[in-house]
């Protein structure tokens, strides 16, 4: 039998939010151009969807993280996708995340490639589960903070099922 999929975020509402998100990020890096390091594959609809609506020149970047839990809280991220130091290094970087969930990949990410010696680096994520943290993290630019359900949808999937679709939505 088809999942039946709740729609929480509907592909109007995203696209708004969309706009809004570009005209800041268009306003803080005036004058300058910024790279999109967008962590593969969930963000890559959203990161997509932003770079057509920001106005500065954006270079995309990409990357593919798997974090493992260990001892330490951070550090334990393996980069099955990397990106190369000199399209990080001087730059200003921002990373495009799908949702910021217990915050561990995105902060092991974080440490990596701050590492790697951006001018600046920054967050932006489309979604953020702010009550699910198991480790200190906030992101710079969010689209819509969301409660504990797993979603689906707008490049987020489940056993990689449901990136396409338009929405975000949960599946019930
Ligand atoms: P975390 O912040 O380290 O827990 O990991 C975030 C990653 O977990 C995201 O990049 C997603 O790939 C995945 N993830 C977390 N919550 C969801 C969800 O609700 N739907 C789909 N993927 C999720
Ligand atoms: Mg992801």
């Amino acid at each position: 039998m088809a999942d039946k999929i709740d729609v929480l975020i509907p592909d109007e509402k995203i696209d708004a939010r969309i706009r809004e998100l570009a005209k800041q990020i268009d306003r803080d890096y005036a004058g300058k151009s910024v790279v999109f390091l967008c962590t593969l594959k969930g963000a890559c609809f959203f990161a997509c969807e932003l770079a057509k609506r920001v106005t500065i020149p954006v270079f995309m970047e990409f990357i593919r993280a798997s974090s493992y839990s260990g001892k330490s809280s951070t550090g334990n991220v393996e980069m099955l996708v990397d990106v190369p130091v000199d399209a990080v290094e001087g730059k200003d970087v921002l990373i495009i995340e799908d949702v910021i969930d217990t915050g561990i990949t995105l902060s092991n990410v974080k440490e990596l490639i701050s590492g790697r010696n951006p001018a600046s680096l920054k967050v932006c994520s489309l979604l953020d589960k702010h009550e699910c943290r198991r480790v200190e993290f906030e992101g710079d630019y969010i689209g819509f903070t969301i409660g504990n359900d797993f979603v689906v949808g707008y490049g987020l999937d489940w056993d990689q099922k449901y990136r396409n679709l338009p929405y975000v939505g949960i599946v019930r």
